[in-house]
């Protein structure tokens, strides 16, 4: 018990800190205003932020495996949102590696955009992380 408990509560710190920063890493280079000159560094932090969410969330199905033998049986809504936690994770991690890869010859705007985009895929993530918790 106390074990899974740990094994639980190591990786909720880890999914914690991520969550963190994949939200608080584009609100800062978007508010109060864009900050250009930053944006690449903030991206690799983004990146590695929705991989530790990835990584951490799985942890928790395995965890879940390791001791029960089956991951939780969860209601039709924390089911979809999980699926949208998944899914904002996924486009998420692509998105940051992308601009990444191809981003230096992206206009501002562009760039600009991409950050939005990833701050709402984190809103959305935080959001469904809720009702996960208290639909399950
Ligand atoms: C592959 C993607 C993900 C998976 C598989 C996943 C899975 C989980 C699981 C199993 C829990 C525990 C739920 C419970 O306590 O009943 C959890 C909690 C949480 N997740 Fe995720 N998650 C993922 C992505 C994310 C993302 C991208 C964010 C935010 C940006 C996030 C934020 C949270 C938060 C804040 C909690 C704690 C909720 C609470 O206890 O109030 N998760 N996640």
């Amino acid at each position: 018990m106390w074990s899974e408990n740990l094994a639980y509560a190591l990786s909720q710190v880890m999914h914690n800190f991520g969550a963190a920063a994949v939200l608080g890493g584009a609100v800062f280079i978007l508010w109060p205003a864009f900050r250009l000159e930053y944006s690449r560094r903030f991206a690799w932090l983004i990146l590695i932020a929705w991989g530790t969410q990835i990584a951490s969330g799985g942890l928790f199905g395995a965890i879940s495996l390791y001791y029960y033998g089956e991951t939780p049986d969860l209601s039709a809504v924390a089911l979809t949102a999980l699926v949208v936690k998944v899914l904002a994770a996924t486009v998420g991690f692509l998105l940051s590696a992308f601009y990444l890869i191809r981003g230096q010859e992206w206009g501002r705007a562009s760039v600009k955009h991409t950050f939005q985009i990833l701050a709402a895929l984190g809103v959305a993530a935080l959001t469904a992380a809720a009702f996960l918790r208290w639909f399950s």
